[in-house]
């Protein structure tokens, strides 16, 4: 959610910054704007509403700065358009800030700062921050900055530069993720670590209420009341090639033909076959507390990931046979959450940045719970303020629509409940065959994915619907929630989940020869239920499309269209059932012209509460 990229070093920022902000525009896509020292030592900024692209015509080739400051944004406070555009500057022009994040009292600052004469230009939050530099600016720009931002309630990443201090960067992070990187005199910042790639081999994720000042003499970073301190580099684990699309049209697609080695990179060297057994390093100190006294688990989460929180509730009730609650994160701390020593919580984030998320998690640790992550970003701010957890390794997702993270974040879940399951109820027997049909997965997503063609096809004859309803029972219920996610956030087609039977209590109404109704009603011990559901359906002479086990000839009878999938176990059922929804989404969306990588209104990390 906005991105923000900084550069001070040898070479021209401008390009520079340009390709961080391409690398970063999945954060937000509303504008884009730079600002950089020029060659007569003044401030100069450019920014225009739209994409980067918007903003790259704007550049001249002879324009030369080797430091400079950026931003993408995803709009909170004013509309999209240039005035609102970052960086926002002070009354003078001579301060410059992009900022990530949300000024919660910008409203009593403005009023005090217009009293005091300031020019506000914006309705934005973040250009307060400009003018309180301004206001507080006695020669030390790093002390302006500190007195700002002691001001200032809410969340922020920003970067400043200033002309009267034209070689410095002055960065800051309270909420809103900044990483910094360094590498032989060229110093970076960035909303996260896609921008620094091939740049540097590791970074520093500054922590809440810390300043850094880069400059030609290097990183100087200290808390906001002055303690200094020494930052620990990481390895940056991913390369170029993951954040490029690799030949396929749309990150999207990528990313769901990535699948099969997720699914490897979420497992490997945590199962253990013969003894149908799973290692999980990252929960080990606790391991003696989930097998003897947690009697309860909570799981919270947004979106996609609150999704994959409701297959783990199913997966841990069947395989380890402790109760478990999903709550939405954006809701958890605004009720009395029951919580006591025995309670396990968990958050499943793809980001680890997700503010609704995070306020979750910090609501359950001030509740006395142990709270444990299954996060995909790693060294982000969740994966940092767990207590412990696991890391799905699906590598960067950039498409806004989560789809490989989601299928990790299931494998994630099901390692957990087969180390809590195995620590209790679950026989060696089951476990083993669990994990020998796990192994198996990646090929048979490889088989779906050949199917590209009959899914297109199948879209093709919905181009103009308007509505899909999706029904699954069981474990295909979070599917068909999943599948109208995905459909509505790519397509912009209205789309709603529902559990199978529930259709009876409602949306039947809304079924006539123009609702296109998709069944995930693979074979189980439910599946004569679904069937009848489909009847119903038929009756009233909707549309159905099934997606069915391999085999299953009869379900041709009911249903208009079908997509196979092969043949699994129940538990790993959703995995390959998710598949053909999530290209169903991509290509409607595709057909309808839309943006498939960033969707409107959206951002791929929600830092905003
Ligand atoms: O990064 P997170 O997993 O915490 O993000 C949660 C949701 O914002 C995210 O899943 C969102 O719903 C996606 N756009 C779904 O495709």
């Amino acid at each position: 959610m906005c991105g923000i990229v900084a550069y001070l070093g040898e070479n021209n920022a401008i390009p520079l910054l340009i390709d961080g902000l391409k690398r970063l525009e999945y954060r937000g896509y509303d504008s884009a704007g730079i600002a950089f020292i020029d060659k007569d030592k003044k401030l100069a900024t450019i920014k225009r509403k739209g994409k980067i692209k918007n903003l790259e015509k704007e550049i001249k080739e002879d324009m030369f700065s080797n430091i400079g400051i950026a931003h993408t944004r995803w709009a909170t406070h004013g509309e999209p358009n240039d005035v609102n555009a970052h960086p926002h500057t002070d009354c003078k022009g001579e301060i410059a800030v992009v900022h990530n994040g949300i000024i919660e009292n910008f409203r009593a600052i403005k009023d005090f700062l217009i009293k005091k004469g300031h020019k506000i230009k914006t309705d934005t939050d973040t250009e307060v921050i400009a003018h309180l530099i301004e206001d507080n600016y006695r020669g030390d720009l790093l002390n302006a900055t500190r007195m700002a931002l002691n001001i200032v309630e809410g969340t922020y990443g920003i970067a400043v530069i200033s002309s009267k201090e034209p070689d410095k960067i002055i960065i800051a992070r309270n909420g809103s993720p900044i990483a910094i990187a360094q590498n032989d005199g060229n110093y970076y910042a960035a909303s996260d670590a896609s921008a620094i790639i091939g740049k540097s081999e590791s970074l520093y994720y500054l922590k809440d209420k810390e300043i850094c000042v880069m400059s030609r003499e290097g990183l100087n970073i200290t808390t906001l009341d002055n303690i200094p301190v020494t930052p620990e580099f990481q390895k940056i684990e991913f390369d170029l090639s993951q954040i490029e699309k690799g030949g396929f049209p749309h990150f999207m697609l990528k990313e769901i033909y990535e699948q099969p080695e997720v699914i490897m990179n979420t497992i490997r060297g945590r199962i253990d076959v013969e003894n149908g057994d799973v290692r999980l390093n990252g929960l080990k100190d606790y391991k003696e507390w989930f097998g003897k006294d947690v009697n309860r688990i909570i799981f919270t989460a947004c979106g996609t990931s609150w999704h994959a929180s409701l297959i783990a509730e199913y997966l841990i009730e069947k395989l380890a046979g402790i109760p478990v609650e999903v709550e939405y994160a954006s809701e958890f701390r605004y009720r009395n959450p029951i919580i006591d020593r025995n309670t396990a919580v968990f958050v499943i984030t793809q980001s680890g940045e997700t503010a609704d998320t995070l306020a979750a998690l910090r609501e359950a640790k001030k509740k006395g719970a142990n709270v444990f992550g299954i996060c995909n970003v790693v060294g982000s701010t969740i994966a940092r303020e767990t207590d412990a957890g696991i890391y799905v390794h699906a590598g960067p997702e950039i498409g806004v629509a989560s789809t490989k993270a989601f299928t990790a974040q299931i494998i994630g879940a099901l390692l957990i409940a087969l180390y809590l399951g195995r620590m209790r109820k679950l026989g060696y027997e089951e476990g083993k065959t669990i994990l020998e049909n796990l192994l198996k997965l990646p090929e048979q997503i490889q088989t779906l994915l050949k199917e590209h063609d009959k899914i297109e096809k199948i879209a093709d004859n919905f181009r103009n619907s308007k509505n899909f309803l999706y029904l699954g029972r069981g474990l295909n219920f979070p599917i068909a929630l999943e599948g109208a996610l995905k459909m509505k956030e790519i397509s912009y087609i209205h789309a709603e989940g529902y559990p199978a039977a529930e259709m009876k209590h409602g949306p039947i109404a809304l079924i006539d020869e123009n609702m296109p109704v998709v069944f995930v009603a693979t074979k189980d011990s439910i599946y004569d239920k679904v069937i009848n559901n489909i009847e119903e359906v038929k009756a009233r002479r909707g549309k159905v499309i099934a997606i069915a086990t391999e085999g299953d000839e009869d379900i041709r009878k009911v249903a208009d269209f079908v997509v196979y999938v092969p043949k699994t176990i129940d538990v790993l059922v959703p995995i390959l059932t998710v598949i053909p929804l999530q290209l169903m989404a991509y290509y409607l969306a595709v057909y309808n012209g839309c943006n498939v990588d960033q969707p409107r209104n959206l951002a791929k990390s929600v830092t905003v509460e």
